[in-house]
């Protein structure tokens, strides 16, 4: 026999399950959207192309007659599900300019992609591939090079006494400097 009372109790645990149900799904998509949230604000969350700033190294590390060094890009990558821990994404050249200048080339060849070496002896760059040379600066060497355009630069940015650069990834065999995306 029900008394008087049950009806708003029934109707209390109702709500009760009703409120927590929603909490919980409401959890449910603020999770993979907060996730996907620190994927997009973190700048190492971005892929090679996307630009991110990352440290490669020290300005008293570098030589102070302008020698290129090659160095390796490492950063971490993270999507909105996966974080994997710090991996080589590329190479690029530093070189001092100036006491506190430092120029950054990306190390493909703007030709067809292949790796370019600094030859020390002759003070340039060459790509072995399609024989294209570029000066110590990047800028092409040879007018009949095959590449169409001179080595990629990239942005640098010092702090404090670390070397940052923006790296990113360009088209090849293309006139323009086009990031890939
Ligand atoms: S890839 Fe470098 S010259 Fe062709």
């Amino acid at each position: 026999m029900s008394g008087p009372d049950e009806k708003p109790a029934v109707g209390r645990r109702g709500f009760i399950k009703e409120a927590a149900a929603g909490v919980v799904g409401g959890c449910c998509l603020l999770v993979p959207a907060a996730a996907g949230l620190v994927a997009w604000l973190d700048p190492l969350s971005r892929s090679a192309g996307g630009g991110a700033m990352v440290k490669v190294g020290r300005l008293d590390g570098l030589p102070a007659d302008g020698t290129p060094q090659r160095v390796s890009v490492v950063m971490g990558r993270q999507d909105a599900w996966t974080r994997e821990g710090a991996v080589p994404v590329g190479a690029i050249y530093l070189r001092r300019t100036g006491d506190r200048v430092v120029q950054a080339l990306h190390s493909v060849c703007p030709h067809a992609g292949c790796f370019v070496d600094y030859q020390t002896a002759r003070g340039q760059f060459f790509c072995p591939c399609h024989d294209s040379s570029f000066a110590v600066d990047g800028s092409i060497n040879d007018p009949h090079s095959p590449s169409p355009r001179g080595m990629d630069t990239l942005e640098v940015e010092l702090r404090g006494d670390e070397v940052w650069v923006r790296f990113q990834n360009f088209r090849t065999g293309i006139e323009g400097k086009v990031p890939v995306a």
